[in-house]
């Protein structure tokens, strides 16, 4: 009997090792020697027979031998999960990759970009100002008198008496011209800032100031320019109109109105029936303004403009609210 049950654990241990990826086949194994009808359960069977005097001894060493065969078995099915996990944790080279998330530019910026590769292209130079910026920049030398609207604490923010944050990239004319001699074409983008915060109005928001000075440059340069960058802009069957207006530091003055890009000039909404919108100020450098950079205004003649970029880039992408810009809302970033 010690012997049949000796043979027993050798074969099992045997027919064991190599089964461990195989649960099917472990269950197998398992039934054929732990089973109900087994061979264990078979040696169980001849238990009867044996004699009294010695019956006890061969039933310690049958359940012995039981428990060695389970311990046998749940080691194999140990092993066997062990390796099914390490195959699940293994990497498959062939699944896809996954995509990774890209940024992107800034509407604006994309805007501010679209705006001076067009004046890029047209001859204009880009260049930066300062946002931080001197009242004499800002106003005295764009002849804003003292007591003009602008200046107002409401309008303006003021870092002391002499420095502001410059509430328009109109500075940069002056500063340009006070460092060069004409010919001068630039167009230079940039943050502004006014103290106002609604719907429609941000403290921080961007403009692009064009100006062009040199001999006979006249009101005509100034329409074919700003026609050619519209027709870029917004697509050739665009109509455009100048209106009269005033700013301090041109003289003439025009504001230019572009058909709407909503109803196409029949009027709606957006362009409150008037079929019209305006989108930026513009006029001749006012010769006040020469006398500040030593310009002689017998010899050179120029223009300048100022647009501010949400409102082109609202226009443009038909966006009808300012925040969206600046909330950084990735489902609406990415649409651009
Ligand atoms: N600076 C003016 C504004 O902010 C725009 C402008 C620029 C008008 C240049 C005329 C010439 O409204």
């Amino acid at each position: 009997m010690k012997e049949a049950v000796q043979s027993l654990l050798e074969r099992a241990s045997r027919a064991l090792s190599g089964l461990e990826e195989d649960p099917k086949a472990l269950d197998q194994a398992r039934i054929r020697f732990l089973g109900r009808k087994g061979e264990l359960a078979q040696l169980f069977k001849e238990l009867g027979k044996v004699p009294d005097d010695v019956r006890r001894e061969v039933g310690r060493v049958l359940n012995e031998a039981k428990a060695q065969l389970e311990e046998l078995f749940s080691e194999a099915l140990e092993k066997g999960r062990e390796h099914a996990e390490g195959k699940r944790e293994a990497i498959d080279v062939t699944v896809p990759g996954r995509v990774p998330l890209l940024g992107r530019l800034h509407p604006i910026t994309q805007v501010a970009l679209e705006i001076t590769r067009i004046f890029n292209w047209l001859g204009f130079e880009t260049v930066e100002g300062p946002e931080i910026e001197l009242d004499y920049y800002n106003f005295e030398a764009l002849n804003i008198p003292k007591d003009h609207p602008a200046r107002e604490m409401q309008d303006t923010f003021y870092i002391s008496e002499d420095v502001v944050l410059r509430t328009h990239t109109s500075p940069i004319q002056v500063r340009v011209m006070e460092k060069r001699k004409p010919p001068i074409r630039i167009i230079a983008p940039g943050r502004t800032y006014r103290c106002d915060s609604d719907v429609t109005h941000t403290p921080m928001f961007h403009q692009v100031e064009g100006l062009m000075v040199g001999k006979n440059v006249s009101f005509g340069d100034l329409k074919g320019v700003l026609a050619t960058f519209v027709h870029e802009m917004f697509g050739p069957e665009v109509g455009l109109r100048f209106r009269p207006s005033f700013f301090p530091f041109t003289e003439p003055s025009a504001e230019v109105d572009i058909q709407c890009v909503i109803c196409r000039g029949q009027g709606c909404r957006v362009c409150k029936q008037t079929g019209w919108l305006e989108i930026l100020g513009s006029g001749m450098v006012d010769p006040e303004v020469y006398k500040y950079v030593d310009y002689d205004p017998e010899e050179v003649s120029g223009f300048a403009f100022g647009m501010g970029i949400e409102r082109i880039a609202m226009l443009k992408y038909g966006i009808d609210d300012l925040r969206l810009f600046y909330e950084n809302d990735l489902r609406f970033l990415g649409q651009f």
